[in-house]
């Protein structure tokens, strides 16, 4: 008899962004002629840059010629890659890594859902809350969290450090002792970054703990203040406590071409029941080695392409196109008496409901009124209850028109 991990038992039904897109089919099947706007999953719409689709292109040409055929490529990325990351994204801000500290892969999601694994299950884990689901549902799924609390909405032995309006959306430090720490910074899904300094109090926890932060920048792009930092390894010590989430998907229009990276620095110690000390590098490396064949060569040409002169100023103008859907809606959402979060540094803009309103009930009353799908913020933890997320990757039009819809709908 084929017996079942019952982690998967302690799921709820189904993953966040599915139930979203369940529920507006059920409606859209009932309503078909609506013109529904969607702003509720993170996804891009404007294409790719022309650079980065001239790149795939040769790539692909190249791979159709047996002089130019390419096999398996290196698990860990082509260096022509790799070189381009450390030299555009980290030298510049003062940070060295070495090619053997980055690994591309197909997405930040997958890296941070399969990172865990290395860990044993009887660390404490700890996350903000609200949350980027996969990091719990990964967690779930591998047995370290306990039971689901339904009236608490949380799980039994995971730390929650709540993000609220009383604290200004940044997380506490854990009052009791944690071993792996999850952060998202620009976050998702509240828009809201840390100082360097408030940044500064985990590395310094984790150094002092022998904690691991498992540092999300996807968003980091989407940074405009000059002082919010843009990587975790700014904050000197990082490098020994620290692993970070990139990915192409949101700077670079790659939700659906897949590509990303995460940087394990060699400093990195991850524990024995002795007490000895083991390279976390080594352990991802031995993991993904097993487990994974790389990215496709025309999807890294392209991604490399994302660094060249011309891909720089492409991207440039697609994120400052999805920044000023940003202050549109943050704008707007203010002007028709909503109290907002985030969108300065960060394409998601996290709203309170009106009269308290439950999430969910949003949602359906959003869906149903204005015709604008987003996401409800109970979707990312109990402390987001109360709470609402919009994207600023919609189309301008969309974009002008879900808020023009909100204002009058919606009072
Ligand atoms: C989101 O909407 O939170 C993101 O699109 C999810 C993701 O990047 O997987």
């Amino acid at each position: 008899m084929a017996k079942l991990n019952e982690n998967y038992l302690k799921l709820p039904g189904s993953y966040l962004f599915s139930e979203i897109a369940r529920r507006v089919n059920e409606f859209k099947s009932q309503h078909p002629n609506v013109d529904m706007i969607r702003l509720g999953i993170g996804d891009v719409t404007r294409p790719l840059a022309p650079a980065v689709v001239e790149a795939m292109k040769n790539a692909v040409d190249e791979m159709g010629k047996p002089e130019s055929f390419r096999g398996y490529g290196p698990e860990q990325g082509y260096d022509f890659l790799i070189e381009r990351i450390i030299a555009n994204d980290y030298r510049p801000r003062g940070i060295e890594l070495g090619k053997d500290e980055v690994f591309v892969s197909d997405g930040a999601k997958s890296d941070t859902a399969n990172f865990q694994e290395i860990f044993g299950l009887d660390n404490v884990m700890a996350v903000t809350d609200p949350v980027y689901p996969v990091y719990v549902d990964s967690n779930v799924m591998a047995g370290r969290t306990g039971m689901y609390d339904t009236e608490k909405g949380q799980y039994g032995k995971i730390v929650y450090l709540p993000c609220t309006e009383e604290n200004g959306m940044k997380p506490a430090l854990p009052t009791t002792p944690v071993d792996m720490i999850y952060l998202c910074f620009p976050n998702n899904p509240t828009g809201m970054t840390l100082t360097k300094e408030e940044l500064r109090l985990w590395v310094d926890y984790a150094r002092e703990n022998n904690a691991i932060i498992l540092f999300d920048s996807a968003y980091e792009a989407f940074i405009r203040e000059e002082e919010v930092p843009r990587s975790i390894y700014e904050v000197e010590g990082a490098r020994q406590v620290a692993v970070e989430f990139r990915s192409f998907s949101k700077t670079a229009g790659f939700t659906g071409t897949r590509c990303a990276y995460t940087v394990v620095p060699k400093d990195v110690l991850v524990y024995d029941s002795q007490g000895q000390g083991h390279s976390l590098n080594k352990l991802w490396l031995r993991r993904q080695t097993t487990k994974f064949n790389g990215v496709s060569y025309p999807v890294q040409a392209a991604a490399a392409a994302v660094y060249s002169e011309e891909g720089k100023k492409q991207i440039r103008a697609t994120i400052d196109y999805y920044m000023e859907n940003a202050r549109i809606i943050r704008e707007g959402l203010k002007e028709a008496g909503f109290k907002v979060f985030g969108g300065v540094n960060a394409p998601y803009i996290w709203m309170k409901t009106p009269h308290n309103m439950g999430s969910w009930e949003f949602f359906d009353k959003l869906m149903a009124e204005a015709h604008v799908v987003g996401t409800p913020g109970a979707g990312f933890g109990a402390n987001g209850e109360g709470y609402f997320r919009l994207t600023a990757f919609g189309t301008r039009e969309n974009t002008e028109k879900a808020i023009e819809r909100i204002k009058t709908r919606m009072k």
